[in-house]
């Protein structure tokens, strides 16, 4: 059972942070998830208040950068803001690679993996996997922060397993080998995505370094973001599944740390436009067929709070012709606006 943070100090707002030559608008993060923190979802989250978007992660290996998956990835056209792009992987030199063509490709920020537990990627050996490899851990910093002239920035969980939690020497390492900045997810490798997440490890960190340190894992409010910032020392937080069909929770975090004062989600009507817009632009990244079948996972998200029953979902999720899609989510919330007016004035 976790202890409840007992806040320590109540932290002014820090000033934006700055990642080399990149000043941020404020502390923060979209944290890279593959599958969902794509092009459209970046530019969405930067918009409603998101400081800094980290990309989906790249392999390294360059046998798949040619892969539909890997090309859409790649995909910067347009994009807004800075771009932090994350590669994987655990050869030294193929990342320096891969860093190098990512900056070529448009990179702002190189972001190294080494907090990813998923079973596709540790095969490998990458990911969190290599924490338990503190000399592969160097040779990749090393390798990446000189094969690049922009910032490198590391993302890591707080060890292998609950009892080798070595963030701390981790951190070290990346702080003695040129990383700007380092996201903590407060969790180990093994624990996946179970139990709590734990922010003892990332205070650790935060008092251990003097780079940056961000923290991560279960920031899913406003006011949890202020606990975890007030706990942890930290200098920033980074939200991933919490800005899941709620890219306005950004606007949201930003607010409460300025005010002391929570801002309610959009109306209705806003949300509709954002969804819609969303929508849209998904179909229009990856084309109406694989567009269709990514924005039903996003529709969802956003959908999970009104459509309790899921009917809407079922019947959503069956709709395999993009303008189908977008016509259905209009009657949708035109319904669920009616309602809602009703309950406001119920005589009318
Ligand atoms: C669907 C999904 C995909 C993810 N993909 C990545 C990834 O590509 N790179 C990475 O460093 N972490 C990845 N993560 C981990 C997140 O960045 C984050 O550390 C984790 O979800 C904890 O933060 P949260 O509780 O705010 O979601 C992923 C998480 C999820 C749920």
């Amino acid at each position: 059972m976790q202890q409840p943070m007992q806040p320590t100090v109540q932290k002014p707002l820090q000033q934006p942070l700055q990642i080399g030559p990149y000043k941020l608008d404020n502390n923060l993060m979209l944290a890279p998830m593959a599958g969902v923190t794509d092009r459209p979802f970046r530019q969405l989250c930067k918009r409603l208040g998101a400081g800094l978007v980290v990309s989906e992660m790249l392999s390294s290996n360059p046998k798949v950068w040619n892969t539909a998956k890997s090309q859409a990835r790649m995909n910067h056209e347009g994009e807004e803001g800075i771009r932090s792009v994350q590669i994987a992987g655990a050869d030294p030199e193929l990342m320096a690679q891969a860093a190098q063509f990512n900056v070529e490709n448009g990179a702002q920020i190189i972001d190294i993996n080494m907090g990813c537990p998923a079973k596709k990627v540790n095969k490998k050996l990458a990911g969190s996997a290599l924490l338990q490899y503190p000399d592969t851990v160097e040779s990749i910093i090393k390798a990446v922060v000189n094969a690049v002239d922009v910032p490198v920035t590391l993302k890591i969980r707080t060890g292998w397993n609950p009892e080798n939690r070595n963030g701390v020497d981790i951190a070290r390492i990346a702080e003695q080998n040129g990383i700007q900045s380092l996201a903590v997810h407060g969790r180990t490798k093994a624990c996946m995505y179970k139990g709590e997440a734990e922010y003892d490890t990332i205070r650790r960190i935060k008092a251990a370094i003097s780079i940056p340190v961000i923290a991560n894992g279960d920031i899913t409010s406003p006011q949890k973001a202020q606990e975890v910032l007030n706990y942890t020392g930290a200098d920033g937080v980074m939200v991933g599944r919490g800005a899941q069909g709620k890219p306005w929770i950004f606007k949201q975090i930003q607010h409460y740390l300025e005010t002391g004062e929570t801002l309610a989600p959009p109306p209705l009507s806003q949300q509709f436009e954002i969804l819609y817009e969303h929508v849209t632009n998904v179909q229009g990244f990856y084309g109406d067929t694989a567009g269709v079948r990514i924005a039903r996972k996003h529709v969802g998200w956003y959908l999970s709070e009104h459509d309790t029953d899921r009917q809407f979902r079922k019947t959503f999720n069956a709709i395999d012709d993009a303008t189908e899609q977008l016509d259905a989510l209009n009657a949708y919330f035109q319904a669920l606006q009616t309602r809602e007016n009703r309950q406001i004035s119920p005589a009318a």
